[in-house]
This record gives C-alpha cells, sequence and structure tokens, in this order.
C-alpha cells in the first residue's frame, strides 16, 4: 500500500521555539498507513491557534521531537490499511486528526477520525472544518446546552470557530450576537447567521450588547478570549447563563459573587476530551449542516507551505480575522 513517492515535502519541527522552528523539508519519508488507517494526499490544512502554543513548547500537551502540526487537512485517499472498508483510494476527505502531522504533502490518519468531504466544498473548505465546528458544536450543545429560543454571544465569530458557531447556532433556532475587532469581520458575522454583530475593539461595545439583550441578559457565551473577557461576560448573562470558555491565553480576576447572583456558570470546553460517542455526534451534526446547504466553512488568509512560519506569526498577531487560516499543500 505504499504512496506512489516515497519522499514528500513536510514541515518538522526539531525544537520548541518561534515560528523559525518550523523547517519546511522535501525529503521526509511519506508514512505508510496500519490495518486501521489511511494515507491522504493533502490539498489543504488549516491552521489552528493551538499548533502555535505547541510549537512554542509552553503548552501542557508536548509532542515527541521532531514532528510535523497539523491536524485538519482535506485532500484525497492515497491507500488505506488492510481493515479499513469505509474509504478507498480516490475519495475526497477531511480530518478531525492526523497521525503524522497535516503540513505535509501526505498524511496518515486513524480511519475513524476521517469523514467523507462532500462535492459542495472545495479542499480549503474542507481543511476549515474539523476542529473548528466540531468544538462549536460542542461549546454549544455537549457543554452548553443550547436550546432554539435561546440567545448566545460568539464572543470573537470572525475567525474558524466563531463563524462556525454562528452558522451552527442560527440553524439551530439560536437568537445569534457575535463579534469582531473590524468592520469586514462584523460583515462577514452578519453573512454567516449572526443577527446582530458588535465591534470587539469599540471600548463601548459591552453597552451596546446590553441594549441589545436588554435587561435579561444572553443565556450563553462562546468566549474565544477569556482571559480578556471573563469578567465582563459574567455581567451579560441571563440568569443560569453559561459561559462557554473555548479560548483562554493567560489569568484574568473575576468576582465569583457575579455567577451567584445569577446562578450562572463558566464551563470549559476541550475538543480534546470528547469521547468517541460524542465525535461521532459532532460528525453526524456538520455533514448533515453540509448536506443541508446551510454549513459553509469560509476560508480567510490562505499561504502556501513556504510560508508557513508567516502563518503562525499572522494568526497570533492578527489585524483582524477573515474566517478559517488554511495552509494550501
Ligand atoms: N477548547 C478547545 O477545544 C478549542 C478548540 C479550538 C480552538 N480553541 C481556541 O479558541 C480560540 C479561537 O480559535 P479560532 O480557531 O477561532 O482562532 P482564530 O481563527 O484565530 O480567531 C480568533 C478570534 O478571536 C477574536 N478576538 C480577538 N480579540 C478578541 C477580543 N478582545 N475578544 C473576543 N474575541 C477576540 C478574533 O477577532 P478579530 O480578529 O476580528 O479581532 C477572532 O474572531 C483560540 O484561542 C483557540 O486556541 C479552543
Amino acid at each position: 500500500m505504499a504512496a506512489t513517492r516515497n519522499v514528500m515535502r513536510a514541515v518538522r519541527v526539531f525544537e520548541f521555539g518561534g515560528p523559525e522552528v518550523l523547517k519546511l523539508q522535501s525529503d521526509v519519508l511519506v508514512p505508510v498507513p496500519k490495518e486501521n488507517q489511511v494515507l491522504i494526499k493533502v490539498h489543504a490544512c488549516g491552521v489552528n491557534p493551538v499548533e502555535t502554543y505547541i510549537r512554542s513548547g509552553t503548552y501542557a500537551r508536548k509532542p515527541a521531537l521532531p514532528y510535523t502540526p497539523g491536524s485538519d487537512v482535506a485532500g484525497v485517499i492515497e491507500s488505506v490499511g488492510e481493515h479499513v472498508t469505509a474509504f478507498k483510494k480516490g475519495d475526497r476527505v477531511f480530518t478531525l486528526e492526523t497521525l503524522s502531522g497535516g503540513y505535509a504533502e501526505y498524511a496518515v490518519a486513524a480511519a475513524n477520525r476521517v469523514y467523507p468531504l462532500s462535492d459542495k466544498l472545495d479542499f480549503r473548505q474542507g481543511a476549515a472544518i474539523g476542529v473548528p465546528y466540531f468544538t462549536a458544536y460542542r461549546a454549544l450543545f455537549q457543554k452548553g446546552c443550547a436550546k432554539a429560543g435561546e440567545s448566545v454571544l460568539v464572543h470573537g465569530a470572525s475567525g474558524g470557530v466563531g463563524l462556525a458557531a454562528c452558522q451552527i447556532a442560527r440553524a439551530c433556532g439560536l437568537k445569534v450576537l457575535g463579534t469582531a475587532g473590524t468592520e469586514e469581520g462584523m460583515n462577514m458575522i452578519l453573512r454567516n447567521g449572526a443577527h446582530h454583530a458588535f465591534n470587539h475593539r469599540d471600548p463601548n461595545y459591552t453597552e451596546k450588547i446590553k441594549a441589545c439583550t436588554g435587561p435579561g441578559g444572553v443565556n450563553i457565551i462562546i468566549e474565544m478570549l477569556s482571559n480578556v473577557n471573563l469578567d465582563t461576560d459574567l455581567q451579560l448573562l441571563s440568569c443560569a447563563g453559561r459561559v462557554m470558555v473555548v479560548g483562554c491565553r493567560g489569568r484574568i480576576e473575576i468576582n465569583p459573587r457575579d455567577t451567584m447572583s445569577r446562578e450562572s456558570s463558566i464551563v470549559g470546553v476541550s475538543l480534546l476530551l470528547a469521547t468517541e460517542e460524542e465525535r461521532h455526534e459532532c460528525a453526524t451534526a456538520v455533514l448533515d449542516g453540509i448536506e443541508a446547504g446551510w454549513l459553509k466553512p469560509v476560508v480567510g488568509l490562505e499561504y502556501p507551505l513556504e510560508k508557513v512560519a508567516k502563518a503562525h506569526e499572522d494568526i497570533i498577531c492578527s489585524s483582524g480575522a477573515r474566517g478559517k487560516m488554511v495552509l494550501l499543500v
């Protein structure tokens, strides 16, 4: 089941550090899929902020060196392990996770982390599905217990997870409020399911959110930058409201009393902790959304593999997200 070529271009990390430790190499061995694995010819790979934290060596989870980053690939099945029946050579697919790393021309993935890619979507959009949409679904429903008729504030809605959350929440009957840091990001949110958009760089934006929700507050907040917003979020919630901590880059002081007056909750979200059954639930919802036509990943900045270091710089020091960042392979 060997691939057509034995070596490939792939990004390798030999030491933890800044973006400069991402090295594009042209003589990396093409991995061979084991019995329950598939080999994918990668066309595009999503860039997730967590890949920059892991690369820096400051994240709790550290892969063995050297390694290739990247979990959200979209491409075509090149070969399959002997026990794989769900896929065959030539199938278009996207992944939630890879075993060998997605910033590469080929990647091996466990067959149960691979999903068919609809003809409705191109490979760049396929690379924008896995982590963002599964996380958004998990935050809204598996952890946030969202119900139709409730309101949700997607705090940081212009990036990969945020736009996914706006699309899913709107399709499931929630009232959707979203924030972005630019006018363009706000317009993008409004085109992707939000009823109302706010600029989180506007000093008065939380007052505007309060005016929009009224004294009842918002039922759920999907929070992308908890270290900045958690204290304020607690003031925006309804009774029994809940903040879903999806993104966090540091510490913040809060007053726990703010949760008492509303019996509100702060809930951490980790896609990594999803069970097999929960992942299956996410996948079913996502594949149904694609089929129905409301789930349309929005691709933002695109970089060739050669520019991977620049991609890692830009996703952290962003001047304004406009959808999911992807690497083109
Ligand atoms: N818990 C999990 O399992 C999980 C899974 C996936 C991702 N995450 C985390 O979730 C976060 C978002 O991921 P992503 O892939 O969507 O990243 P992304 O595409 O880079 O988007 C980042 C988002 O954060 C927004 N933002 C910037 N400043 C903000 C502020 N002051 N308040 C609120 N939002 C602000 C950005 O808006 P502008 O650029 O328009 O200012 C943008 O919408 C990251 O921290 C990531 O590590 C966690």
